[in-house]
């Protein structure tokens, strides 16, 4: 009966959403999106205030009512840190500029190097604000757009690239744009070599390397341990590390679980207490410490707690948060959590210590080191360097996390106070964020004003259409978003006409991989001879997709290496598409996380408890997933639950 009563409840909000967004967006207090707002007329920028430093976590933001794991979105605006005006004046864009732009874009297009812009992508591509959001779905030209954006900036309005920075979320994904932007500029006769085109395109934790390669002492990424070639290699998004740590990773942290075991006595006590052990023998010299998993709630699977220690520290760094300045006796979670939490802060001080005696670094700490300096006394050097940053633009947005907003707000900060007037073009899908596990949140993106204050709200843009997918596959995604609680209501329309050869989602019920994987191996072919047989074929035709690393182990095991044929986790095929979307639906029920919902209250930034975010995520995740799919999808699950239920529903 709640379920029913909710459920009417958001379907309500988001119709009302639809019809009022204003009046919606006001009630919420946020800013009004405007598809068109002229930006106001250019003045001096003012110099940016000196934000106050990031407040220590608070137990219970003020004023902050938050939804419970079952709860209800409140109306209350979560703490957020809000700096004074970041952004002033907006470009100057002189209308020979413009036409100049319009001129060679024409003759781009008849020369088949690029797609027509629609009249919104040309909003995005023109866009004056210092500050702008680009709110699209999936397959609306964002990341096609934000290359005619660049070329705009360098070529006409004649942005020197050495304060340019573009940031997309993957290598891979950065590697396409390069590509890209190499073959764009070429037609304007702005030759982009390998070297400079490295320098334009950076994932953000490249670019973070960037500053701290001279800003910082530490000569190597823990992330990086054992697979880093020299230094050279570029680091690839941070969220993508694997949930599972190398040898060299969990050597170093079975060192500093054996220093703090051996030196102090509250960690024995409490290690002793969490894995229901008899209490430490202090009379003798400490022995080895007990390695056995334990199981804390919400994790899937029992880890030794070095491991568990490591996973929840790095999540609290992620979202703003110091590990040793939580107060433990402030949050909200059982004795047990309480407990594992501190033994975690003292870990985590005699880690730190490791890190430091063998010059590594987290890209955790690299943040939090060059958030703080910026934001105290930084060095003319330091300020000198953040010149590449001084134009922003950040595709996959949804996807950034609370520590890495704070990173951005000191550069642009320090930027503003040097009178070069930044400027941030952020462009996204919060119905695509992904990473909630991983620290992100896709309420930054939702509250961008609030994060990236400007003299003057921020411009937003919508794109409203998919080229990407079939009607049907646009509407099963978006079917898909109904239930999701938190979002930003958008409409999206479909380019292409129905085609009597697709469908939409086709759920494929009771399958089992084990028992099955000869009948999805010819599903494939057969797939992939229908993608050949297109009169314009996709590079990619088939995509098969799946939450876990382990089924697309066992189809590439029997598969090899297949033309066209591409087997990758739902978090890596974010941004690509395939003729036809093969999604293997493995997901598990979720299970509520008492200790990281606690942390997500205690971090102050979000409206979500984390369990919600969760819900949330997961349905994201699927429409991620569905919306890959140029003319056809397919379902495979044991058991439609979750996104699955609404489809064949
Ligand atoms: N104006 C246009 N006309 C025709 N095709 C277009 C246009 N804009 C984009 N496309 C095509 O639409 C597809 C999706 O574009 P793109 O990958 O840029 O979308 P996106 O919004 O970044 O998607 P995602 O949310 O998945 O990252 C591409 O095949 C691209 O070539
Ligand atoms: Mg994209």
């Amino acid at each position: 009966m709640t379920s029913i009563l909710a459920r009417y409840r958001q379907q309500l909000r988001n119709a009302l959403g639809d019809w009022f967004p204003r009046t919606t967006l006001f009630l919420k207090g946020e800013p009004p999106i405007k598809g068109d707002t002229k930006p106001g007329s250019r003045k001096k920028a003012e110099p940016a205030q000196a934000p106050k430093r990031q407040a220590e976590p608070k137990a219970a933001s003020k004023g902050a009512k938050r939804e419970q794991s079952t709860g209800q979105p409140t109306l209350v605006a979560p703490a957020a840190p809000s700096p004074t005006a970041l952004y002033g004046s907006a470009f100057t864009v002189k209308r020979s500029q413009e036409q100049r732009m319009k001129m060679r874009v024409e003759q781009a297009v008849t020369q088949g190097i690029i797609q027509p812009p629609s009249p919104e992508q040309w909003k995005m591509i023109l866009a004056r604000a210092p500050a702008t959001r680009i709110f699209a779905g999936a397959g609306s030209g964002k990341t096609t757009t934000l290359v005619l954006r660049v070329v705009f900036m360098l070529c006409h309005l004649e942005i020197p690239r050495e304060q340019l920075t573009v940031i997309s979320f993957t290598k891979a994904s950065c590697e396409e744009l390069r590509a890209q932007l190499k073959r764009v500029l070429a037609f304007w006769e702005v030759p982009l070599n390998e070297e400079a085109a490295r320098e334009l395109v950076r994932t953000f934790h490249s670019a973070l390397a960037q500053l701290a390669r001279s800003e910082l002492r530490a000569t190597q990424w823990f992330e990086q341990l054992s697979t880093q070639s020299k230094g050279e290699d570029e680091p690839d998004n941070g969220m993508l590390a694997g949930a599972t740590l190398n040898e060299g990773q969990r050597q170093l942290l079975i060192q500093a679980y054996e220093n703090c075991y051996r030196e102090d006595a509250g960690f024995r006590r409490r290690v002793h207490l969490l894995l229901e052990l008899a209490a430490p023998n202090e009379e003798e010299p400490p022995g080895a410490p007990p390695l056995q998993p334990f199981v804390l709630n919400g994790e899937r699977q029992p880890q030794p707690l070095p491991d568990l220690f490591y996973g929840q520290a790095s999540f609290a760094e992620t979202l703003g948060l110091r590990v040793g300045s939580i107060k433990s006796n402030q949050l909200e979670c059982s004795t047990r959590d309480r407990i594992f939490l501190e033994a975690m802060q003292q870990f985590w001080r005699h880690f730190g210590k490791l890190l430091k005696e063998q010059r590594l670094i987290t890209f955790n700490t690299a943040f939090a080191v060059l958030t703080d300096r910026l934001d105290k006394k930084p060095s003319r050097a330091l300020i000198a360097r953040l010149q590449p940053f001084t134009h922003l633009l950040i595709d996959e947005f949804q996807d950034i996390s609370p520590q890495i907003a704070l990173w951005l707000q000191q550069v642009q900060r320090r930027l503003a106070e040097e009178k070069v007037a930044p400027s941030l073009m952020a462009i996204g899908d919060d119905w695509q964020s992904i990473y909630g596990w991983r620290g992100s949140s896709p309420e930054l993106f939702i509250h961008f004003d609030r994060w990236f204050p400007g003299q003057t709200p921020s411009q937003t843009l919508m794109l409203g259409t998919n080229y990407r997918s079939s009607p049907d596959i646009v509407a099963d995604g978006e079917r898909i978003l109904t239930q999701v609680r938190h979002k930003q209501p958008k409409k999206t329309k479909a380019f292409r006409v129905a085609d009597a050869q697709g469908h939409g989602v086709r759920v494929v019920p009771q399958f089992d991989i084990a028992r099955q994987l000869a009948s999805l191996l010819g599903e494939i072919e057969a797939q992939r001879t229908y993608a050949a047989e297109r009169e314009r074929p996709e590079r990619c035709a088939v995509m098969v997709m799946s939450r876990l690393n382990a089924p697309l182990k066992a189809i590439n095991e029997q598969l090899g290496r297949q033309p066209g044929v591409r087997t990758c986790t739902i978090h890596r095929a974010k941004g690509l598409q395939a003729e036809v979307a093969i999604v293997l639906d493995d997901g598990q029920p979720q299970q509520p996380h008492p200790l990281r919902n606690a942390l997500y209250a205690a971090s102050g930034h979000f409206q979500q408890s984390y369990d919600a975010a969760m819900a949330d995520e997961a349905l994201r995740l699927s429409y991620v997933a569905v919306t890959r799919g140029v003319s056809r999808v397919l379902w495979y699950t044991r058991q439609p639950r979750g996104a699955a239920a609404i489809l064949a529903g």
